[in-house]
Formats: C-alpha cells, sequence, structure tokens
C-alpha cells in the first residue's frame, strides 16, 4: 500500500484528483468506481473545475458508484445518485448511458446485484476505484462482518453509521437502514485503489486499517493484500500510524517516472 501523507486537506484533495486526471489521460475510456460520503466533494469540484479548462475529458469514461440507499426514488435529494449529479455528473461531459448506479428501489434485490456485477465485468473491469472510509472502517456500505469476498449485495447499515449519515437526512430516523453495495470482493477486483481519508474522525480506522491486522472487523483492512492501493491523507487522518516517517521517506524518494 502506497501511504501519501500530505499537510492539509485541500492538497490531500489536489493529490487525489491529480492521480484521476493521469488515469483519464492514460486511458481515455476509463472505467471509475466512484464514491459519496463528505470527503471526495472536493476532489469532484477539482475534476470539475479541470473539465471546465478543458484538461479533462469524460467523453469515453464509464462510471461506476460503490452503493446505494435501499427505498430511495430517483431524484430523491438524499440518493446517492443525486449526490453525484450535484457534484460531478451535472458538470462534466460524461454520457448519461455510461453511469453506472445500483438501483436501490430495484423489485429483484439479488437479481438486479448480480446484474450489477455483470455490468462491471461488460465494462472491462473498474481501472480505478476511489475509496473513503467509515469511522468504522467501513468501504462502500461493506460495514463490520461483511464477508471479505463478498459481490454487491443489500447490507443493513450500523447505527454509527446511521448516525455518521443522519446530517445528510436531518435526523438518523431519517436514513434507510438497508443499502445496496458493490462488495469487498468487488473493491478488490479493481485494478488500482485509491482512498482518500481526512479529519481526526477517520484517523484510528486509518491506522488500523493500514498497520493492523487483516480482519472482516474492519473491512478496509483487506486493503492490504491489493496489489495497487494509494492511501491519500492528511496530517490528522494520519495521527495515528506508526510508519508515518517511512512513508513521507517512501513518497520524497519516489521515482520520478511514478510520481503524478
Ligand atoms: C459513506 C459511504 C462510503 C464513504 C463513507 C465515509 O456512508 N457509503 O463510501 O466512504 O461512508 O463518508 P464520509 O466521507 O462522509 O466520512
Amino acid at each position: 500500500m502506497e501511504i501519501i501523507i500530505k499537510p492539509t486537506v485541500a492538497e490531500a484533495q489536489q493529490e487525489t484528483a491529480k492521480i484521476m486526471r493521469r488515469q483519464i489521460s492514460r486511458k481515455p475510456d476509463s472505467v471509475l468506481g466512484l464514491a459519496t460520503g463528505s470527503t471526495p466533494i472536493g476532489v469532484y469540484a477539482l475534476l470539475a473545475a479541470m473539465h471546465e479548462q478543458g484538461a479533462l475529458d469524460f467523453s469515453q469514461v464509464s462510471t461506476f458508484n460503490l452503493d446505494e440507499y435501499v427505498g430511495l426514488e430517483a431524484g430523491h435529494p438524499c440518493s446517492y445518485r443525486e449526490f453525484m449529479r450535484e457534484h460531478l455528473f451535472g458538470k462534466v461531459n460524461l454520457a448519461p448511458s455510461r453511469i453506472h448506479f445500483p438501483d436501490g428501489t430495484a423489485k429483484d434485490v439479488p437479481l438486479h446485484c448480480a446484474e450489477y456485477e455483470a455490468a462491471i465485468v461488460r465494462a472491462g473491469g473498474i481501472d480505478l476505484q476511489l475509496l473513503g472510509i467509515g469511522r468504522e472502517g467501513h468501504i462502500g456500505f461493506n460495514e463490520p462482518s461483511s464477508s471479505l469476498a463478498s459481490r454487491t449485495r443489500i447490507k443493513t447499515l450500523t447505527p454509527q453509521t446511521v448516525q455518521d449519515n443522519a446530517r445528510f437526512f436531518g435526523s438518523a430516523d431519517k436514513v434507510p437502514r438497508h443499502v445496496i453495495t458493490m462488495g469487498v470482493g468487488t473493491i478488490m477486483d479493481t485494478r488500482h485503489c485509491l482512498m482518500l481519508a481526512t479529519g481526526g474522525g477517520k484517523a484510528e480506522a486509518v491506522a488500523r486499517m493500514a498497520e493492523g491486522a487483516i480482519t472482516a472487523d474492519l473491512p478496509a483492512s483487506i486493503l492490504q493484500m491489493h496489489p495497487a492501493c494509494t492511501l491519500v491523507l492528511d496530517e490528522v487522518a494520519a495521527a495515528e500510524l506508526k510508519r508515518c516517517e517511512y512513508y513521507r521517506w517512501v513518497y520524497d524518494n519516489k521515482p520520478e517516472w511514478q510520481r503524478v
């Protein structure tokens, strides 16, 4: 796992956006896995600005979002589809036919989940998966105890995640209890995982994920087994890592050809 520690949230967001831009520049028809939550909002703003300035073309890009709430109709202001429209899709030239989302209103959920997996395969697999991390170490909505081999399926949120996401809904009782999420195995199949974590609230989960035991109790810890995982942090999110100095040393001594 490559761990990049930046002094500020803004610099961590810039690094993340630059890695995404490099991916699209190298492969204009990239398949991107996208994440929601507060953390990537600044990254999407940077990507939208790059597009606005003519420096980034999404016309051949395809996207698959990680997750969606069960039961929210299309256009619901708290749906993740709406979140993506507001922060990215409405601002760049992505073809609507290339945008993919789990459907939280699907009648046959297992069938829909199998079709979502099949659509990822048909697209050629995900080249770059953007990730955040939950306080309890979830990726997508793979809560603690998720199978580390899981595929796209329905999950029940933990009370902590319901609390954490209540700010988007106005109150915790309005947060759906169920979601459809790519599985841990689905995420592990992506060619490059790019996780951004910022703020002190994530420091413990980040340290357990990168330096602790691999365990379903903290699903993000499986990323230690991913052959190409980049973790971008601000100082505060990195505060509980034991080997910070080594990670900085690695970054400072990176061969020129590996730099973004
Ligand atoms: C959300 C999403 C995750 C996200 C995480 C952290 O509920 N399902 O994809 O990474 O929880 O969210 P935030 O960035 O708001 O802290």
